[in-house]
């Protein structure tokens, strides 16, 4: 049974705590939105999906404290609140609309007594993490139709139950073909610098017994060269609505690479990773994280005291160079103009829940 990173249980949520892994399993309670905001911030929890669920609960925590006279105090704190949440990490698109979501439940049931509102939240932030699991099954599902009887697939960073209230994203995918039967295998990028793919990935699908061989990331050329990968599959943090795709920095380069050898590169995602606001990827805004994890790990020094550094957590890989979109509604396909506008628009609806 694959891990859920996030618990509800008397009125607390419980995370894993994923800087620690694999060395630590060590559960962590949140009962306020300030320590949610600062988990987030911290990457207790990480993975798009994952912080969208946690941020919910936030704002739901936020809501249960809120001392107010009438809705539109209620609503001016809750606002406040959730734009505290949305302050943790500017990348994944599923924080904003998980809390877009929180927003709208509050603004629709303004007629009901505020203690019913704040009864509903908590509610709805139990139901979007049982949804994203679900959610994760379903695009698993389509995704396995694409994955042949002894695929080796590569995959970077960790979009796998980790990431999400459960199952995963890509590695959802890696599940679901391996438990139809598969005799698949997965390489594990290491995904430098906070090593998700080391750490969490490799962590994850060992504990499920899912064939498993970790990489460094300057590896995956080598290995596509000598005829070794089938094909790559990702998650994403926010995919702007002609298909341009962000995630893990390093994803851009693997999908140069499958382009190189022919290979299909997949990302697979639910429908609330897609930011139709967004026309292109070069609008995502991408997350610059500080120099400490790059010249450091361990405690260790690994460069040169004073060395200029860059750190960019995320990059956009071009439309054109994706294989298709998996998500709960389906495979989509980009058109022939190398983008997937018009294949994403008729999801855009979907995009948006009605609670
Ligand atoms: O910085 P992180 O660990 O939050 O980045 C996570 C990723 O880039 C994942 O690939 C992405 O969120 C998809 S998770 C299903």
């Amino acid at each position: 049974m694959s891990i859920k990173p996030i618990l509800y249980q008397n009125g607390k949520c419980r995370m894993i705590d994923q800087r620690l892994l694999p060395a630590r399993e060590e559960w962590r309670n949140y009962d306020d939105y300030r320590g949610i905001a600062e988990a987030i911030r911290t990457m207790v929890i990480r993975g798009a999906p994952a912080i969208g669920v946690a941020a919910a609960f936030g704002a739901a925590f936020g809501a249960r404290d809120i001392e107010a006279a009438g809705f539109e105090e209620f609503y001016r704190k809750l606002e406040a609140i959730c734009s505290v949440l949305a302050a943790t990490r500017p990348t994944a698109v599923n924080l904003f609309w998980a809390l877009e979501r929180v927003k709208r439940f509050a603004r629709h049931h303004r007629e009901i007594p505020l203690s019913s509102i704040r009864e509903g939240l908590l509610e709805l932030a139990v139901k979007m993490a049982d949804e994203d699991e679900r959610t994760n099954r379903a695009l698993a599902r389509h995704g396995n139709t694409l994955i042949s009887r002894r695929a080796r697939i590569l995959t970077h960073c960790n979009a796998g139950a980790l990431a999400t209230a459960g199952y995963g994203t890509a590695l959802g995918v890696i599940r679901a073909a391996f438990e139809s039967g598969k005799e698949i295998s997965v390489y594990a990028d290491e995904t430098r610098p906070w090593l998700q793919g080391a750490r969490l990935t490799a962590w994850e699908l060992q504990r499920d017994g899912i064939p498993t061989t970790l990489i460094c990331d300057n590896m995956a050329g080598h290995l596509m060269a000598r005829g070794e990968v089938d094909c790559v599959i990702v998650g994403a943090d926010r995919i702007a609505a002609n298909g341009d795709t962000a995630n893990k920095i390093g994803t851009y380069t693997l999908a140069v690479l499958c382009k190189e050898h022919h290979l299909p590169f997949y990302v697979a995602a639910p429908l609330s990773t897609i930011d139709y606001d967004l026309a292109d990827g070069s609008l995502i805004p991408i997350e610059e994280r500080g120099r400490e994890e790059v010249i450091r790990h361990g405690g260790v020094e690994l460069a040169p005291a004073g060395i200029a550094v860059r750190n960019p957590a995320f990059d956009v890989t071009p439309a054109r160079l994706i294989t298709a979109i998996i998500t709960e509604a389906g495979i989509i396909r980009g058109n022939r103009s190398g983008d997937f506008l018009d294949p994403l628009k008729p999801f855009q609806k979907k995009n948006v829940a009605d609670d």
